[in-house]
């Protein structure tokens, strides 16, 4: 098979150096120690609703996010070094990928591409595991656990039939590991969140220029997803909420579907993705450039918020800790209930991203997203942004998209004064 054919489905998307993913796997290795650990990267909707993600563990450690049914197996106890990683993938087959797209073969140009020596398919994988385990006598579980109304966790499913098979052979939870290790950000990590805040920048700026009284909410949402094409993303991180009026106060509001109507704020929660990385970030825009003096006081009052609770971002803060700072602010004004979510939540390769339960450390990146929600008045305005967790002091990743209602009045009067709006 022509390898070298350029329409190869095996891609590493994230652009991230293949020593930084071997440093990553090194290092789940060393927190094995010596205990079996598989991460596996899932199975693609056969209905094709949705394109295949691989799960973010698998692509954090591989740069892989195209091979469905793929499994990584570590097996520190190996005596071949070279075996002590081992990338498991689907067999071949002509005839299905005539339908999904060429897949390689097992070679020299595939391992450079993956950066991993060992590649089998994944027939191979019950016997490897087998002698792995027969070695260790110890599985170590990291995919997340699943709740009891969800299938078992895939790693837990096959360990308990392996463990079954072999004598005085454990399985232990490690599933916080991948999750510690990952909400610590690299600096190429960082680097991908900040442009991708950079690109949702751009898509800000097409709704500042763009936004109209009695416009869309999904011509809103298309102006600032089309802003993100042409920075360079293909791919949002998640489903663009732009939420007019009542509808604003719907916190995943995704029906996008109502008239902008002239006096009421729309609340805007989008963020473009950048080489697997997400932005998160939200603004509230008076649809007719100009906040009334309500509308003003909640969001002065919405900023005050976030500014309290991007000051407490620092390492050893918990989320409850920045929660409280931004809740304080917001009860002394009395709307302690109209602050309905919580903070925020780790952002990277997941807009959710993995949570390890503990105080953030150096190199975290969170959002901070308080908000005020006021259905009978039609008001609901959320500010979220993108912060990075520092020993000197958090920054703000997306800073340069106009926050307070006078940056954001002046960005609405300055863009419209230079852009005739787009309309169709
Ligand atoms: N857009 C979902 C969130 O802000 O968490
Ligand atoms: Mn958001
Ligand atoms: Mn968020």
């Amino acid at each position: 098979m022509a390898a070298t054919k350029n329409r190869s489905s095996f891609k590493a998307a994230i652009q991230i150096e293949q020593e930084e993913f071997a440093r990553r796997r090194g290092a789940l290795l060393d927190a094995l120690r010596g205990s079996i650990g598989l991460v596996l990267a899932g199975e693609a909707d056969a209905n094709l609703h949705h394109p295949f993600a691989a799960h973010a563990h698998f692509t954090y450690l591989t740069g892989l996010v195209d091979e469905p049914g793929a499994a990584l197996l570590f097996d520190g106890k190996n005596a071949n070094p070279a075996r002590r990683v081992q990338l498991f993938l689907r067999p071949l087959n002509p005839e299905r990928e005539k339908w999904d797209g060429f897949r390689p073969e097992i070679g020299g140009e595939l391992r450079a591409r993956a950066g991993i020596e060992t590649i089998f398919r994944t027939n191979m994988l019950p016997t490897q595991l087998l002698d792995a385990a027969k070695r260790a006598k110890s599985l170590t579980l990291l995919m997340p656990l699943a709740a009891h109304n969800s299938p078992v966790s895939g790693d837990l499913e096959i360990f308990r039939r392996t463990a079954e098979r072999i004598p005085n052979c454990s399985i232990n939870d490690g599933t916080t590991i991948l999750n510690a290790m990952r909400a610590c950000k690299s600096k190429a990590e960082v680097a991908c969140i900040q442009e991708a805040g950079r690109i949702t920048g751009l898509g800000f700026a097409a709704a500042f220029a763009n936004l109209r009284p009695n416009m869309n909410e999904f011509e809103l949402q298309r102006h600032v997803e089309t802003g993100y094409h042409q920075g360079g993303s293909r791919e949002l991180a998640f489903r663009t909420i732009a939420g007019g009026g009542f509808n604003s106060t719907v916190l995943h509001y995704h029906a996008n579907d109502q008239v902008l109507r002239d006096g009421d704020l729309v609340c805007l929660d989008s963020g473009a993705k950048w080489c697997g990385y997400s932005a998160d970030v939200t603004r509230t825009l008076p649809v007719n450039g100009k906040f009334t003096g309500r509308q003003r006081e909640i969001h002065d009052l919405v900023l005050a918020a976030q500014t309290a609770a991007i000051r407490a971002c620092k390492p050893g803060a918990r989320f409850h800790h920045i929660d409280e700072a931004a809740r304080a602010v917001i009860r002394r004004a009395g709307l302690a209930d109209a602050f309905i979510h919580s903070i925020g939540h780790h952002l990277g390769l997941e807009t959710h991203d993995a949570n390890p339960d503990a105080p953030l450390q150096a190199g975290a990146v969170i959002t901070i997203e308080p908000g005020v929600y006021l259905p009978d008045e039609k008001i609901g305005v959320r500010i979220e942004d993108d912060i990075l967790i520092t020993a000197r002091g958090p920054v703000t990743l997306t800073s340069d998209i106009p926050r307070s209602s006078k940056e954001i009045e002046t960005a609405m009067a300055r863009a419209r004064s230079i852009s005739k709006p787009k309309r169709g």
